[in-house]
């Protein structure tokens, strides 16, 4: 083996592992600090010590949240990249470039790799682990989904003798938090900026808010549960922008909750993924789960449902999940072994979203008077849409307009996309106000 030993008790020999950190932000300051401070613990555990030997940051003067040993910092990657020295690369600077280029540039130099990256991950994940097993070394990147939530271990490991056939999840903390405010009665404005105060939200939530974050981390967790290539882009995805306080309102009264919920299935025609406002019976594991929380809900053919609870977010838990990857590293390097992730590519294709069928919850304006309902009912009755419940509220009587909320039997989505461009177009509709599927 070609680590440095030192011995820490009488006998037992304690290898050393030397680090290239890319990165030293919240995750990366996170990382540090655990590892001052548990190093001694952990190596006791697996063996090894981690020695963080060079640090890459953009701003060597920056001031930093925890204490670091300043002649650790470099602004040059290839310090890190070309030093034969370096056994693990650490890649904590997200986005996908230059950071998709310094993981390849680490696996094709022999350097095992461990990545909170879900961008990378979600867009060049298979590709990567492809040049991982071809250089034999280990690819992990447990904190790139679901912050200190162990998830990607599950799949990896301990689910490895089933056949997944659903996955249900809370993967995004900001918009959770802010879907949770609103619940509680807050506009979206408001709950968004509660969220930006507290640190949960960044000054441009867009990736968050429009459901990105939820969409690249779907497509990891897809990707490791059916065994099969999952691109982002394959996902169908919309965000929380649009909601009303009224939705929340109305689904509260009807026994549901607003989720953004990322969901995928596994069937005989292939995989349906999608991140979308979701309303959630009040009765489901997953509704109660509130603020920054994550959950991922499992379902596999011999555990049956199985779900993992926790904070997706934040320092602590993401240089935890960090931390666990670099002690898997290191049990692989004891025991001469990789850890591969068997991913076929196109073993099930990814449907058109449009032929999966859902429950759906419509909010209308309409003109309040005779026959509305019923030109309504007909649209839907010709794209065989079956109505399970309708209310009707006047809003504005002098106006003469109301507000009306059909939920729906199960129906196509591509039906209800093209009922709701009918009703659209109907004279006595002022505005499609929310479109929102119903999970059961
Ligand atoms: N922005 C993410 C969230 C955290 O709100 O959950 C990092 O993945």
């Amino acid at each position: 083996m070609r680590y440095a030993c030192e011995c820490l008790h009488e006998g037992e020999e304690i290898k050393e592992i030397n680090i290239g950190l890319l990165g030293a932000g919240v995750v990366g300051s996170g990382t540090i600090d655990l590892l001052a401070r548990r190093g001694d613990q952990i190596a006791r555990s697996v063996g090894a010590r981690f020695a963080i030997r060079r640090i890459l940051v953009r701003d060597p003067l920056r001031p930093r949240p925890v204490p670091i040993d300043r002649s650790l910092l470099t602004t040059d990657a290839a310090s890190i990249l070309d030093d034969p020295s370096i056994d693990i690369v650490v890649e904590l600077i997200g986005g996908e470039t230059p950071a998709v280029e310094y993981i390849a540039g680490a696996l094709r130099r022999g350097k095992h790799v461990v990545t909170a990256n879900k961008e990378v991950v979600a867009k060049h994940g298979s590709e990567l682990l492809d040049l991982a097993n071809r250089s034999n070394v280990n690819l992990f990147f447990e904190a790139s989904v679901g912050g200190g939530i162990p998830v990607i271990a599950v799949l990896r490991h301990d689910l490895i003798a089933n056949e997944i056939t659903s996955l249900r999840a809370i993967i995004n903390g900001t918009t959770n938090f802010i879907l949770t405010a609103m619940e509680q009665g807050h506009g979206y404005e408001d709950a968004l900026r509660e969220a930006q105060r507290l640190g949960y939200a960044e000054a441009d939530p867009t990736n968050d808010v429009d459901g990105t974050d939820a969409t690249y981390k779907l497509a990891i967790l897809s990707t490791l549960a059916f065994r099969t290539n999952v691109r982002p882009s394959q996902i169908e995805h919309f965000g929380i922008q649009r909601l009303s306080q009224k939705d929340f309102q109305y689904a509260a009264g009807m026994g549901y909750v607003i989720k953004l919920l990322a969901a995928a299935d596994a069937g005989p025609n292939g995989i349906a993924a999608s991140v979308r406002p979701t309303l959630i019976p009040t009765t489901h594991h997953l509704a109660s789960v509130k603020g920054v929380f994550n959950a991922v809900l499992i379902d596999g053919d011999q555990v049956d449902k199985f779900m993992l609870y926790g904070r997706g977010a934040g320092a602590r838990p993401t240089a935890s999940a960090v931390v666990a990857d670099l002690c898997a590293v290191a049990h692989n390097l004891q025991r001469n072994v990789i850890d591969r992730v068997d991913i076929v590519q196109h073993r099930l294709p990814v449907v058109d979203f449009g032929d999966t069928q859902s429950r759906f919850y419509i909010r209308l304006q309409v003109a309040d008077r005779p026959g509305v309902l019923a030109a309504i009912a007909r649209v839907l009755g010709d794209n065989e849409i079956s109505i399970a419940s309708v209310m009707q509220h006047e809003t504005d009587e002098t106006a003469g307009v109301a507000e009306i909320v059909i939920m729906t039997h199960l129906a196509a989505e591509r039906r209800m996309a093209t009922a709701l461009t009918e009703i659209g177009t109907l004279d006595v509709v002022r505005e499609t106000s929310a479109f929102i599927r119903v999970e059961r």
